[in-house]
């Protein structure tokens, strides 16, 4: 089992277990400040010196959590007479069966007009070779989701581990999604699960992995116990879980391991959608029904500013590729077996000098290297498509985010891990039109993988949410 991140140390992070809360709710954040702290006085204080101490074992506390949950109590009473754990959930009122089918037909019947209309669309198959793979079809596809897409977020639980995630650092992606789902002010979410076309799970892999992992025993037993008791919950106080086998219900997480955590349940592992940085597709990563989310590195919480303002296109690069990271994994091994330090015009460190500094070199280079480090993601990516810097994708079995929709040559070079020690001369013989084209792409695909908030439409918490929707019609553009 690893425990370290693919490899971040020259970017300077040091990601989840420092990580700092996320986002909007002040609360957590001086809540979870307290834990790790132990701030006397905080209303948090006796659930975590509970969870410090061992007085109450992580099991202990979940099952109470989960047991009062289920009989509808505060179960803070359990533990202690402060601590709120579980929010009453407005359990919503399940409708007599009558409507709920008629409803169900409905939803349907919704979702068959726009498989029809995006088909369709897609029928007038044209502008190839741009960042999407079928334009027309993309649109018309992100036009029904936004006409008709309904997640409905399970609101159990008040647990430090749902309805928050981290903001910072490279688990960032992770936070920004569930904060935008439970706080943003975005019309796709309803509160009424029954014109729902799929329900989130909105549970934190990576403070899963802070709260209950126990380093450095390399056991993930806590975590699969807590999805699993998770799911046990919601597919016992709702109709929702079974009527699927969970196919229409989805988790998000970035941790590299998230995809062990969803191994809890055996139906959310094979059935549900799973939406993961650790997109490994020989590690049970399944393009049909799972998502690859985008890895991004936020430094307290930002995009580097030297990155939001790449230079005009018109000014040269001097050198020719750049990377940076650690020696993690396979991939960094032969990169680095050739490459580093070996080249002044294809730079490779894996300590970056100190007079150097990340984005200054991608700022500065035609290519930007993205070796898979210890998990196949890399938030180089898109620190490389906000650097404008082309991405040199090097990994195996990747499936690379939103490749449902987007035509990643049209804005990045692949290169065959067996080809490495001829990488030079590859990206030397690519054409000067071609490289300008890879730029334009990278242009034009940039709005992708932005994270705004509040979120602007095609970002990525809206690509993210397309790539789900598409799971949902189960339709391939
Ligand atoms: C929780 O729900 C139960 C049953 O719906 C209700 O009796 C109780 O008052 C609620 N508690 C709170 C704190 O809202
Ligand atoms: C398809 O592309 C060609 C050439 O680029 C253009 O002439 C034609 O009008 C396009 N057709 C549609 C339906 O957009
Ligand atoms: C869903 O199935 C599980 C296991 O078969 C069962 O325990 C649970 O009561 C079911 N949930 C509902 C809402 O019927
Ligand atoms: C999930 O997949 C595994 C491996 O293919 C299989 O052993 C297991 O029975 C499946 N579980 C369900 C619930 O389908
Ligand atoms: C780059 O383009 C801008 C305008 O697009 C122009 O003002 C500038 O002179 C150009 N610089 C070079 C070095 O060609
Ligand atoms: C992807 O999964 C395969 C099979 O488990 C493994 O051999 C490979 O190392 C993984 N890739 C990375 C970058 O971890
Ligand atoms: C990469 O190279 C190996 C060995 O030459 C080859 O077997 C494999 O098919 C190549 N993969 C791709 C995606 O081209
Ligand atoms: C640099 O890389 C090239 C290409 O892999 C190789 O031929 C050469 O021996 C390397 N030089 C050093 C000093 O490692």
């Amino acid at each position: 089992m690893r425990t370290k991140k693919s490899g971040d140390d020259s970017n300077g992070g040091f990601y989840a277990y420092l990580g700092v809360l996320c986002c909007v709710l002040i609360i957590s954040v001086i809540a979870v400040v307290s834990i790790r702290f132990s701030v006397s006085g905080s209303p948090f204080r006796s659930s975590v010196s509970a969870v410090n101490s061992g007085t109450v074992s992580i099991a202990e506390l979940q099952k109470k959590v989960i047991a009062a949950a289920l009989i509808n109590q505060n179960p803070s009473r359990a533990i202690s007479s402060d601590v709120s754990l579980y929010r009453n959930s407005s359990s919503p009122q399940i409708p007599k069966t009558s409507t709920l089918v008629k409803k169900d037909d409905k939803i349907e019947e919704g979702l068959a007009r726009a498989r029809a209309a995006i088909r369709k669309a897609a029928g007038v198959r044209n502008l190839s070779g741009g960042i999407y793979r079928n334009p027309g079809a993309f649109y018309q596809s992100y036009k029904e989701m936004e006409r008709r897409f309904k997640v409905y977020v399970y609101e159990d639980g008040d647990f430090i581990m749902i309805h928050d995630g981290p903001c910072k650092d490279i688990y960032a992606s992770e936070g920004r999604f569930i904060s935008e789902m439970e706080h943003g002010n975005n019309k796709f979410r309803t509160r009424d699960p029954h014109s729902a076309h799929v329900y989130f799970m909105p549970f934190s892999v990576t403070w899963m992995v802070k709260f209950l992992y126990v380093p450095p025993s390399h056991s993930l037993t806590p975590l699969k116990e807590f999805v699993s008791d998770y799911v046990r919950l919601i597919s016992i106080k709702y109709p929702f879980w079974n009527r699927s086998g969970g196919a229409d219900h989805f988790m998000l997480s970035c941790h590299d391991w998230a995809p062990f955590a969803s191994k809890g349940n055996d139906f959310l592992y094979n059935t549900s959608i799973r939406v993961l940085c650790n997109a490994n597709s020989s590690e049970g990563f399944n393009p049909q029904k799972d998502v690859s989310l985008p890895e991004i590195y936020l430094y307290n919480g930002v995009v580097s500013p030297k990155l939001q303002s790449p230079p005009p296109a018109n000014i040269s690069r001097p050198y020719l590729g750049f990377f940076a990271g650690g020696l993690h994994g396979h991939v960094r091994k032969t990169l680095f077996d050739h490459w580093k330090g070996n080249d002044s015009d294809l730079r490779v460190y894996e300590y970056l000098p100190k007079d150097m500094d990340y984005p200054s070199e991608m700022l500065r280079s035609k290519f930007c290297l993205c070796p898979s480090g210890y998990e196949v993601a890399s938030p180089r990516v898109v620190e490389a498509i906000y650097a404008e810097c082309v991405p040199v994708m090097l990994s195996d079995h990747y499936v690379f985010p939103f490749s449902d929709v987007l035509n990643w040559d049209a804005f990045s070079v692949q290169v065959n891990i067996s080809d490495i020690p001829r990488l030079k001369e590859i990206l030397l013989a690519v054409p000067e039109d071609k490289y300008m084209k890879l730029k334009e792409g990278l242009r034009a695909v940039r709005k992708h993988f932005e994270l705004n908030r509040p979120a602007l439409r095609f970002d990525m918490f809206h690509m993210i949410l397309h790539s789900i929707w598409l799971r949902r019609l189960n339709l391939r553009l």
